[in-house]
């Protein structure tokens, strides 16, 4: 399988219970190397922007407060198959079907706070990933 890159983000919900440790330590067992950090509070324009996806949906304007509402750790993670390992690690998006032992299942308190995003495919992790780092910053 290929190396990857994919785009990490610890959400406030998490940064706010001090989890950031505990949420790389479970990357870093997995095999995933974070190889770009950094702490922000984004703007909710910001939040909006990467989330533009999502901007039909119901949950749009409340998940762009929540993402605005605390600081959030952006990473860059590198690995063999990494966009799918992280997504494993993560464990499902609502905390009540995540497998036991993933992130969310361990930290998450509902399907809007859900503790981290992670990319779902390698177009989206590019387009992620420069939404948030310079080439520059990125060290393997
Ligand atoms: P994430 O992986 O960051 O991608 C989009 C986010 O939208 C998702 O995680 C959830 O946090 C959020 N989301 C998805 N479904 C809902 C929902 N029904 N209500 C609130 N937020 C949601």
């Amino acid at each position: 399988m290929a190396t990857e890159r994919t785009l990490s983000i610890i959400k406030p919900d998490a940064t706010s219970r001090n989890l950031t440790g505990k949420i790389n330590a479970k990357f870093e067992e997995a095999g995933l190397r974070i190889i770009a950090q950094k702490r922000i509070k984004l703007t909710k324009a910001q939040a909006g922007t990467f989330y533009e996806v999502h901007k039909e949906r119901p949950f749009y304007d409340e998940l762009c407060d929540f993402m605005a509402s605390g600081p959030v750790v952006v990473q860059v993670l590198e690995g063999e198959g990494a966009i799918a390992k992280n997504r494993e690690v993560m464990g499902a998006t609502n905390p009540a079907e995540a497998a036991p032992g993933t992130i969310r299942a361990e930290f998450a308190e509902s399907v809007g706070e859900n503790s981290v995003h992670g990319s779902d495919a390698p177009e989206t992790a590019a387009v992620e990933i420069s939404y948030f780092f310079a080439g520059i910053e990125l060290v393997g």
